[in-house]
């Protein structure tokens, strides 16, 4: 069975995720920001004894995405798929280019972004050919999206999820035996957008399914939930 690891475990999509691969069979190592697993988590690892790891991953720490690496390597050999799934997203309400407040574009850069890169960089020693590496992105970061529906709102998160899709496309350069894409979930009912229009559950087994049908000649790719290719 195939070994995935999931970021952002804790609750939202992340959670969805690891709930529909224990189902399926899959092992599974959830990693989570805090110390301590959501109620979520702990419940599934009550009845996933054997299938599921719970490992402490905090995006905003080198030293702590640094240590899961290590702990990772000694749970299991190899990883045949890493889902970059954590992520913030702050949107104030007046947001416009002409206000944008450097502090809120530098947190969501740090995690989106640079928590990204220092994740799949501690997990590759375990990587192998084949190995998918999704990175959760969002329509926000398309630039021809934003366009057509001349989005003004949300540019700081915008912008990391655009730097997200560029990190994306030079991981699909250098891991050149690994299958590297990016995936927008569209808008999903979670407490990072209460409005979204698709659930967790509904997310959760799109993503999983494009994810099965990923093949080599997809890398660098921009993907839709339903494996088509987005506007970058
Ligand atoms: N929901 C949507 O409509 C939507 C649309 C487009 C893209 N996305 C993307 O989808 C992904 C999942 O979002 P979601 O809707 O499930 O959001 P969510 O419900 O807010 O969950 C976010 C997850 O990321 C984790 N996280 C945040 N900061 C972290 C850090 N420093 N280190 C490790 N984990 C951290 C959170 O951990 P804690 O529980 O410990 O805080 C939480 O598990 C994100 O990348 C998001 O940008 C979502």
């Amino acid at each position: 069975m195939p070994t995935y690891v999931v970021t952002g475990a804790a609750r939202g999509i992340g959670l969805g995720l690891v709930t529909q691969l224990l189902d399926a069979g899959q092992t599974v190592v959830a990693a989570i920001r805090s110390a301590t697993p959501s109620e979520g988590l702990s419940k599934l690892a009550s009845t996933h004894t054997s299938q599921l790891f719970i490992l402490q991953c905090d995006l905003a720490s080198a030293d702590s995405v640094k240590a899961f690496g290590q702990e990772l390597a000694k749970k299991i050999s190899s990883v045949d798929v890493l889902i970059n799934n954590a992520g913030i997203c702050t949107i104030p309400e007046d947001e416009t280019p002409s206000n944008l407040q450097p502090r809120i574009i530098t947190e969501q850069f740090n995690i989106n972004v640079i928590g990204t890169l220092l994740v799949t960089d501690a997990v590759e020693p375990l990587f192998h050919a084949g190995t998918k590496i999704i990175n959760i992105s969002s329509f926000m970061a398309s630039m021809e999206t934003v366009l057509s529906m001349a989005m003004e709102n949300g540019t700081s998160y915008g912008i990391s999820k655009a730097a997200l899709n560029m990190l994306t496309v030079n991981q699909a350069l250098h891991y050149t035996e690994c299958i590297v894409v990016a995936i927008d979930p569209g808008t999903v009912a979670t407490d990072m957008n209460p409005e979204g229009e698709s659930t967790v559950a509904d997310c959760a087994a799109k993503m999983l399914a494009v994810e099965s049908r990923l093949k080599i000649e997809d890398t660098g790719s921009f993907l839709s939930l339903e494996g088509t290719k987005r506007p970058w």
